[in-house]
Formats: C-alpha cells, structure tokens, sequence
C-alpha cells in the first residue's frame, strides 16, 4: 500500500485506535465517508460523536443501527452510534437457549452492571458490533472508532471479557458439580464466598451465581464468537490505523500503540496525523531571519508570529517523522488543524478529501 486511499478502497475492516481527543471519531467518520466517495458501501461505527457531528450524521437518536447518510458520494455511507447495552442484549437473545433464559438474564443485576458499567464492556460491544456488520454482507468496509479507554488497546482483550469471567476459579467453585455455591461441597468455595460477600455485600454475590447458573448453556456461543472476533481483528483484510496529533504527548502514546500492535502481531496499515499546523512557505530559520531583520520596524509583530509558527511546525514535523520511522510499513496522512470544529458533512467531506488526497 503507498496511500491511505487504498488503504480505504482494499481493505474491509478499518479499526481506528489512538489516545481521546486527537480526534478518531472525526477520522473515522471522514474515512467510511471517503470509501463512500469511491463508491463503496461503508459503514462506520462510532462512539461517542461529538453532540454536533452525531446531529450532522443523523445518529442522535442512539442509532444500534445504521443510518443511511444521503450525499453526493456514489456509495452508500451508514453511520451508527454504538450503543453497549442494545448491543450486548442482541447477544445474549442470539446465544440463548429459550426466551425463558433471555428473561432471566435480563433481569439480573449482575448482567445489568457488566453490561453497561463494566470497564472493558464498551470496547468488547464495539468489536461485537464490528463483527455483526462484516459479516451481514451489506458493505463493503466497516469502520469502527474505538472507545476512549486508559488501556490503549483494550478492545483486542475485550472479546475474551466474557470467557475470562467463565474461566477464573471463583466462578467454577460458584458453579462446580453438586449444585455450587447453594450446597458447597468445597469448604474453599464456601470461605470464598463468605469472604466475597464481606467486601460487596452477599446480595451482589447472590446475584452473580444467579447470573453464571442462569448463563449455563450459552458459553459455547460466547467462547466462539470471541474466537471469531479475534480472527477478525487479525485478518488480512482487516488493518489498525493509528490516530495522533503531533504533540508529543501524543506521539509517545501512539509509539505505546506501535509496539502493543506490533506484539500483537497487528499491523498498522495506516497513521494518521490530524490537527498539524499548517505549513507555511517560510521554514523555521529563514523566518528567525526575517524576524531579526525586521526587529523594531512596522511588521516586526508579524515576523515574530511567522517564526514562532514556524518554530512549532518544524516542532511538529520533526516529532511525527519520528513517530511514522517507528511504523515503516505504514502508510502516513496528514489532515491540518482547521480553524473550527468539524461538526457538520461538509467539513468531513473536506477531511476526507485530504485523507485521500495522495
Ligand atoms: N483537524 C481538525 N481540526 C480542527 N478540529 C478538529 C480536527 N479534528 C477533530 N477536531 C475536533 O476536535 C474534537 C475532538 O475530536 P474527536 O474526533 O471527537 O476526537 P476523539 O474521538 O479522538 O476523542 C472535536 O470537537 C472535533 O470536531
Ligand atoms: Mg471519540
């Protein structure tokens, strides 16, 4: 791949991961906009748009499902505001046995606290929906922005959220042979238990036997389909495109994302450097020049805003080619600090255009 354009127009998963703020809902929605543009069915995922992007995109009703965006563009753009609980309930409905057990786990306490305040949740639902959408066959790429996590790359652990649960040691003690917890067998399992329900409270631990007991039968489904997640997330078709601004807080996070992706065995098909100060005609040391020659005349104002931007662009320059060095693989795109908010469809339009400007 030499450019973010084939990048966008080859592959049919595009995950799009970096720190919160350096702007992966708006890169995300700018790229399924682009494949859009080259007349491919995208879909992207997003989470958490800003109030005036998820208005602009039609999606402020949480939309689980895709919003067909209308534009000028020759393919079809969806749009999607993840929503974790919807999401994590279409799960359980497709793994369960009967309605009857759909009831039950609805009603728990347990199952409504892992499903909307669990940490790790939120990414698991997004690569859940990722999944969903991929193999539906209605597009061609999906998009999915990541969830603002402190674990940069929470959501490749995430699909095994469920199965790491089913496999520690508590929960096979709560429902080990013999009827668990409610007739422990195991003197260890019962310590266990009374030292549990001291630190959260018997009712929360009562509720989570409920839980694993009522979810008996379903984790076969579970298990593969975080198997298949995670084949997912390592295909060939699918590619990581590493979001950053050219601070350098965010260049050292995004260096973290590097080699996380990198042990992982993931590649970063692409790095995004968004919100770069616009480059001037003048570099940093003809502008020091320039502000010395005019020191104390009428434009000697202007001469010193000129080099201290310059200054800050080199600044920029230098950090990102440090960072792009790091991912040679990577194909790099550069989008520019706009002067406001990008809130409404043309100014993705614009961003799009400059993703895929070559
Ligand atoms: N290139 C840019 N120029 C100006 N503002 C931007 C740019 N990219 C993003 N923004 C703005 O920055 C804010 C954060 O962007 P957002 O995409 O929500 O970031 P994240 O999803 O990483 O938290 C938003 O208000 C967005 O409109
Ligand atoms: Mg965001």
């Amino acid at each position: 791949m030499t450019s973010y354009r084939e990048v966008i127009a080859d592959r049919d998963v595009v995950v799009c991961c970096g720190t919160g703020g350096v702007g992966k809902t708006t890169i995300a929605a700018a790229t399924a906009m682009a494949a859009a543009a080259m007349g491919r069915r995208a879909a992207v995922v997003t989470i958490d748009p800003a109030k005036r992007l998820a208005d602009a995109l039609g999606i402020t009703e949480l939309g689980n499902d895709a919003t067909i965006i209308e534009g000028p563009w020759p393919g079809t753009l969806g749009a999607l505001m993840l929503d974790t609980k919807a999401t994590f309930d279409d799960v359980v409905r497709r793994h369960a046995t009967d309605d009857a057990q759909v009831e039950r786990i609805f009603a728990n306490r347990f199952y409504h606290n892992i499903s909307t305040s669990l940490s790790g949740t939120q990414d698991y639902m997004a690569v859940e929906k990722l999944s969903q959408l991929h193999s539906s066959g209605d597009w061609d790429l999906v998009v999915v922005d990541t969830p603002p996590t402190r674990d940069a790359l929470a959501f490749l652990e995430a699909p095994k959220l469920l199965t790491r649960l089913l496999d520690n040691a508590i929960y096979k003690l709560l429902i080990s042979p013999g009827g668990g917890i409610l007739r422990a067998v195991n003197r260890a399992a019962s310590t266990v238990v009374r030292q549990l329900s001291r630190v959260v409270g018997a009712e929360v631990v009562d509720d989570a036997i409920e839980f694993f007991q009522t979810f008996q039968g379903m984790e076969q489904g579970f298990r593969d389909r975080a198997d298949a997640m995670l084949r997912l997330l390592a295909a060939d078709e699918t590619t990581f495109v590493l979001i950053a601004s050219p601070r350098s807080d965010t260049i050292s996070e995004a260096r973290y994302f590097v080699n996380r992706l990198g042990k992982a065995d993931l590649a970063v098909g692409a790095v995004i450097v968004n919100r770069m100060l616009p480059s001037l005609s003048v570099d940093a040391a003809r502008a020091v020049v320039l502000r010395d020659e005019l020191a104390g005349g009428p434009l000697a104002g202007a001469a010193i805003a000129l080099a201290d931007h310059a200054a800050a662009a080199a600044g920029d320059d230098a950090r990102v080619a440090e960072l792009t060095a790091a991912v040679p693989e990577a194909v790099v795109a550069r989008v520019p600090l706009l002067p406001g908010d990008v809130h409404d469809v043309d100014t993705l339009r614009r961003i799009a255009e400059l993703l895929t400007a070559d």
